[in-house]
Formats: structure tokens, C-alpha cells, sequence
């Protein structure tokens, strides 16, 4: 509703319709909660794609560039391989979870995200905190406090997350419904996961203040930071990604639900490697990931048979064998870092396991996943080209078989591995690059239309039309809505043909200037389905 003052200048129609709004509000679908998602969720995103680009990969790449040309891992400075991890794990892979957590979770609780503001401030405290956490350990400027107040950013941001996505809006303190416990897999894996990031950001801050303390360079010590990575792989992005698999990778490769009475056995297999890691019992933590990883995928299905066809509209075609072929990489990591555990004087096994899991199984699952599932999220996109899907998939897999293959022998044994290391990186890079181009294209480009332009109709509300599609806000004024320059909002039971006749309007160059946009704005998919 407009101010007093503007609305006492409306056309009678447009007043009527107010009135009409406020005494029964319209049946259809308010589309702006959604367009107001959807613009929170592509903030994330691309936020995530710009950690993932540079903090993180390309600081990756020169780190082991520089290992490979010094055949050492003493070859790089440890401040930059921790500011890489940071960035990778909470900037790329942090900021798509907690993006998407505040996207799906009110809708998985069959209500809609209201707190915006909240979302937003999220968003900042977030990208400013873990990306000064960055700076500091790369440039070492002003460190001591950067890294405190990252880490104290960090965990309001995480406090923020846990206000939106488990109270109730409106009623301080009060859950959804207090006495219904969730019954799902994947609700337990989240609360798990947020449960182990909010004992990882603690932790986080707990060492920045003793390392503040102590040191004279912006670097956590290295048992503290094993500890504090083991919580975060296998506490935090591991959970979490399992939680959404449970629903995203079961529904678009049409397995048959999971085993929700795994939900007792995995979150307590999950706790107990927090607690072992927090006890500094490695070995112990390191074969609880091996077997919660074999229990996850049991639980998930993910190698059973499919019982439906696989969602491939629009995709590359051959993505879920790399949700697969994600799990199966997995398994090695946490095998490799059983080993690694075992055979300490084989070093690069540590490195070659905590690629497996995070290059092979976290970044092969978001390349395969992720293009199926964010431009859909994002007011109904289409993948801008799945040949580049393919093109990311496949080279990170190639780049990640090569560095995980030749990482243990170049540390231990030396020779051609070194040659092979830098390789591995360069690959990764590109599918990397190719994955940021792709995603970010889908992002930037126009929303399309999911309504033909023979569906395009006077007796449509104004409403829906500027609210779903803005830029037909000022094509609209441009034919004669003189009235819709006044308001922000129009009222949401006024139809194209009210709007057109309070400004003495011809009605049909607004049709046929719509029919033009919606035209043009055609999705690439035969059919029109969302699906
Ligand atoms: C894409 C290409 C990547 C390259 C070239 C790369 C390179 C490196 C290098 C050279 C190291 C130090 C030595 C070692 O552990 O092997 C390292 C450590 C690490 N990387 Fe990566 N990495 C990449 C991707 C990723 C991704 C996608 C993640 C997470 C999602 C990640 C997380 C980490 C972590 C957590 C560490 C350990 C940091 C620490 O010790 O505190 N990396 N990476």
C-alpha cells in the first residue's frame, strides 16, 4: 500500500483494489517472496564461485606449483596452504551450504524465509569474515586482529543461520513444533553438520586467540589445525552434503528413499569423530570416517539400483555417474588417510587423502549436483551449457586422479610425480574455471519464461506481471501505466485490463509488447517443465 499522500492521487481502480487486497487477499501465488529468495540465494552463490576461483583455487595452484618446482612440501609457506583450506572449505564449499540451508530449510518446514535482512546480514558478516580471514594469512598485514574478529564474525554469522533456519519467526525461542523430534535422515545430518561447524568456529577462534598470543606469523599449529580440519571435512561439509543428498541426489537419480533408521548409527559415528578429534585420537578418528562414509552411502542407496528414471533434462546426461563416482572417491579418502595414519613416514599421503575427499568427493558432487539443482532454485533458470558441465566434470576428475595418484609417490619417492603434480593442478584449475563460467553465466542471464506468449492475457494482475518479470515494469509505463510510476507495489487484485483503463490506456500494445518479452524470454527446454 502506498503512502497516504500517493494514495489519495490514485485512479479509483487502483484504490478499489486496495481496499479489495486488504478485505481478501488474492488466491494466486505472491511471486515476490521468491524473486526475493532466489536474489538472497544468487548472492551466495556467486560469492562461493569468487572463493572458489581465487582465494581458493588459484592460491591452490601456486602453493603447489611452488611444492612441485622445490620438490618439498616445505617449498610453500604453510600461512598460504591454511589461508587455501580456509577459503576452499568455508568460503566455497561454507557459503553454498549456508546459501542454500537458508533457501530449502523454511520450504523443507513448509514455510517461507521472511527474515531477509537476516539472510542478508548473514551474507556479510559471512563473506567479510571468512575472506579477511584469507587476507590476514596471505598477507599477513594486521593479522592479529583479523584473525580474531574473522573467526568472531564467522560464528555470528553461523549464530544468524541457526535463528532463521530453526525458530519460528515472530515467537522468540520457539521452535516450529517442540514436541514433533525430526524423523529424517537428512534433518539429523544437518542439525549434526551445524552442530559441528558452530565446535569448528569455536575451535577456529579459540586457536586465533592463541595464536595471537603466542606467534609471531598468522599460522595455527599443526595438530590444532588437524584437529580443526578433521571437525570441519567430517563433522560439517561431509554431514551436510550427505543431508542434501538424502533429498537432492535421491530425487534427481531416482533412488529409492534412504535408510532413515541409519540417522542413530551415522549422527553418533559423526560425534564420535568430533570427539575423537577434539581428544587428538587421529588414528581412532581417522577409521570412524571410514566407517561412517561406508555407512552414509549404504543409508543413501546411492549404488543401488535406480527405481526411477534420473532427472537429465537440461544437464549433461552422464552427471550421475559422477554422483557416484563422488562416493567412490570418498572411500578412498578415507582410506588414504587411514593409511596415512598407518605409514607416517609416507608423507603426501595426508595431502593426497584430503584432496580425495575434497576435490574428488565435495567438488566432484557440487560440479555434478549443483547445475542440475541451483539454476532451478534461482527463479527457474536453465544451465547455461551442459557441454561445459561435462567438460568441468571430467578434467576435474582427470586433474584429481593424477594429484591424488602422484602426490604419495612425489613426496616419498620423488621423481617423474613431481612433473605430474603441477599437471594435476593446471587441470584442476581449468574445470574449475569452466564450472565458475558456467554457473555464473547461468546466473547473470535473464530469467526465463515459464508462460508462453499465448498465455499472456489482460485479465492477469499487474501485479504478477512487474513483480515476476521487473524489466516489464518500465515497458509498461513506456505504453501508458502513468499510475504504476507512482508505486512501488501494485495492488495484487488489480488485472492488466483495470490497470490500462484508470489511465485511459489502450490495453493491446501492452499485450503485444508482453508477448514480445515473453517471447524472447522462452526457455531452451522442449515442454516447459520445471522438472
Ligand atoms: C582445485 C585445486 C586444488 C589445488 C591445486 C589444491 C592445492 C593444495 C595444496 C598444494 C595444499 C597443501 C599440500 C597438501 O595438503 O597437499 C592444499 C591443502 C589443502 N586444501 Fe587444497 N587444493 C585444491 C582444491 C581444494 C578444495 C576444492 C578444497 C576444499 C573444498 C581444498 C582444501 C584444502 C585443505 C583443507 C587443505 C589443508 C589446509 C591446511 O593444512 O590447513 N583444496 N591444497
Amino acid at each position: 500500500m502506498p503512502a497516504k499522500s500517493t494514495y489519495e492521487t490514485l485512479p479509483v481502480e487502483w484504490r478499489a483494489a486496495y481496499e479489495r487486497d486488504r478485505l481478501s487477499p488474492p488466491d494466486y501465488a505472491d511471486p515476490a517472496p521468491e524473486r526475493r529468495a532466489a536474489r538472497m540465494l544468487a548472492a551466495f552463490i556467486l560469492t562461493g564461485l569468487c572463493f572458489l576461483a581465487l582465494p581458493g583455487t588459484l592460491l591452490g595452484v601456486w602453493n603447489l606449483l611452488s611444492i612441485a618446482e622445490h620438490h618439498a612440501g616445505s617449498g610453500v609457506s604453510n600461512a598460504w596452504i591454511q589461508a587455501h583450506g580456509h577459503a576452499q572449505l568455508f568460503g566455497w564449499v561454507g557459503t553454498f551450504i549456508l546459501g542454500i540451508s537458508l533457501y530449502v530449510l523454511p520450504k523443507f518446514r513448509g514455510r517461507r524465509l521472511r527474515r531477509f535482512g537476516r539472510a542478508w546480514a548473514v551474507w556479510a558478516l559471512w563473506t567479510v569474515g571468512v575472506g579477511w580471514r584469507w587476507w590476514a594469512g596471505v598477507s599477513a598485514q594486521a593479522w592479529r586482529p583479523a584473525l580474531i574478529v574473522s573467526g568472531a564474525l564467522e560464528l555470528l554469522a553461523l549464530a544468524l543461520v541457526l535463528r532463521v533456519v530453526a525458530f519460528k519467526a515472530g515467537h522468540r525461542g520457539a521452535r516450529d513444533d517442540p514436541s514433533k523430534r525430526p524423523s529424517d535422515l537428512g534433518s539429523w545430518l544437518g542439525i549434526l553438520g551445524f552442530a559441528s561447524l558452530a565446535v569448528a568456529l569455536i575451535l577456529n577462534l579459540g586457536i586465533s586467540i592463541y595464536v595471537v598470543a603466542t606467534a609471531s606469523l598468522p599460522l595455527y599449529p599443526p595438530v590444532a589445525d588437524r584437529v580443526f580440519l578433521l571437525i570441519a571435512l567430517w563433522g560439517f561439509a561431509a554431514p551436510m552434503v550427505w543431508g542434501y543428498s538424502t533429498r537432492f541426489v535421491t530425487v534427481f537419480l531416482g533412488l529409492e528413499a534412504p535408510i532413515h533408521r541409519a540417522a542413530g548409527a551415522l549422527c553418533t559415528g559423526i560425534g564420535a569423530i568430533v570427539v575423537c578429534a577434539l581428544a587428538r585420537q587421529f588414528l581412532v578418528a581417522d577409521l570412524l570416517t571410514l566407517a561412517v562414509a561406508a555407512a552414509a552411502i549404504w543409508a543413501l542407496r546411492v549404488f543401488h539400483r535406480a527405481s526411477r528414471p534420473a532427472k537429465l533434462l537440461g544437464v549433461y546426461q552422464r552427471y550421475p555417474a559422477f554422483v557416484r563416482l563422488a562416493y567412490v572417491w570418498l572411500v578412498i579418502g578415507a582410506l588414504l588417510g587411514v593409511a596415512a595414519d598407518l605409514l607416517p613416514n609416507q608423507a603426501g599421503l595426508g595431502g593426497a587423502s584430503r584432496h580425495a575427499i575434497t576435490v574428488g568427493f565435495l567438488a566432484t558432487l557440487i560440479f555434478a549436483i549443483g547445475p542440475r539443482i541451483l539454476p532451478s532454485f534461482l527463479n527457474g533458470r536453465e544451465l547455461y551449457s551442459s557441454a561445459l558441465m561435462a567438460a568441468s566434470l571430467w578434467i576435474l576428475n582427470l586433474g584429481c586422479v593424477l594429484r591424488v595418484s602422484s602426490e604419495t609417490v612425489a613426496y616419498s619417492a620423488g621423481g617423474a610425480a613431481w612433473r605430474i603434480l603441477p599437471i594435476s593442478a593446471l587441470l584442476e584449475l581449468t574445470a574449475v574455471v569452466i564450472f565458475v563460467v558456467n554457473l555464473g553465466i547461468t546466473v547473470k542471464r535473464p530469467i526465463p519464461a515459464w508462460l508462453g506468449p499465448d498465455e499472456i492475457t489482460a485479465a492477469l494482475p499487474l501485479y504478477w506481471y512487474v513483480t515476476s518479470y521487473p524489466e516489464t515494469r518500465s515497458m509498461l509505463i513506456g505504453v501508458g501505466l502513468k499510475t504504476l510510476a507512482q508505486v512501488q507495489e501494485p495492488p495484487r487484485s488489480l488485472s492488466l485490463a483495470e490497470a490500462a483503463e484508470a489511465d485511459d490506456a489502450d490495453v493491446e500494445p501492452m499485450l503485444a509488447g508482453l508477448r514480445s518479452f515473453f517471447s524472447q524470454r522462452q526457455p531452451k527446454r522442449a515442454g516447459r517443465s520445471h522438472t
